[in-house]
């Protein structure tokens, strides 16, 4: 999950994705590992924004132990699937593709949701705790469809 800073956005989408694995019936949940990633370093180590652990809070969501990070290019080799959030950081992951197949993990979070619209997950940083709620429903519903195709009914 990739988002600019790593603390509102991405690190939810992780903690929602993550939640519902471990509310899954699957038995094989330790074979999924979600993580999340930024480009600016503004806030590196640090925990995800309080207005967004607050709002994974009120729906019954830690995400305090996560730390913000830089996204790199080995990323690609840990990941299957790597989601973004909005045309930035689209841009930014393919700056660091080392070839065509890098970028065939590479997808807009919401394409799940409406295919190939690349909608964007607006960055909710500079505005109030609405903003993350408004977040928290986009990609929870993003995160349904890829439990539903991936780790639900996998091909
Ligand atoms: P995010 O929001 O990309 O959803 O984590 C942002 C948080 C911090 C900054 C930018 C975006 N920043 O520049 O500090």
């Amino acid at each position: 999950m990739i988002c600019l800073g790593n603390i509102c956005r991405s690190p939810l989408a992780q903690g929602i994705l993550e939640h519902k694995i471990a509310q899954s019936e699957i038995k094989n949940k330790a074979n999924f590992s979600v993580d999340s990633a930024g480009f600016e370093a503004y806030h590196l180590d640090e925990t995800p924004d309080d207005r967004a652990q607050r709002t994974a809070k009120h729906h019954g969501i830690d995400i305090s132990h996560q730390r913000q990070r830089l996204f790199t290019a080995d990323d690609f080799d840990r990941f299957d699937k790597i989601y973004v959030m909005d045309s930035v950081n689209y841009r930014d992951v393919a700056r660091k593709a080392r070839h065509a197949q890098d970028m065939e993990k590479v997808d807009y979070i919401l394409n799940e949701v409406y295919p190939h619209e690349n909608r964007f997950v607006p960055d909710p940083y500079y505005g109030g705790q609405d903003g993350f709620e408004k977040v928290f429903q986009l990609l929870d519903r993003a995160c349904d469809e890829i439990m539903k195709k991936y780790v639900l009914n996998p091909e």
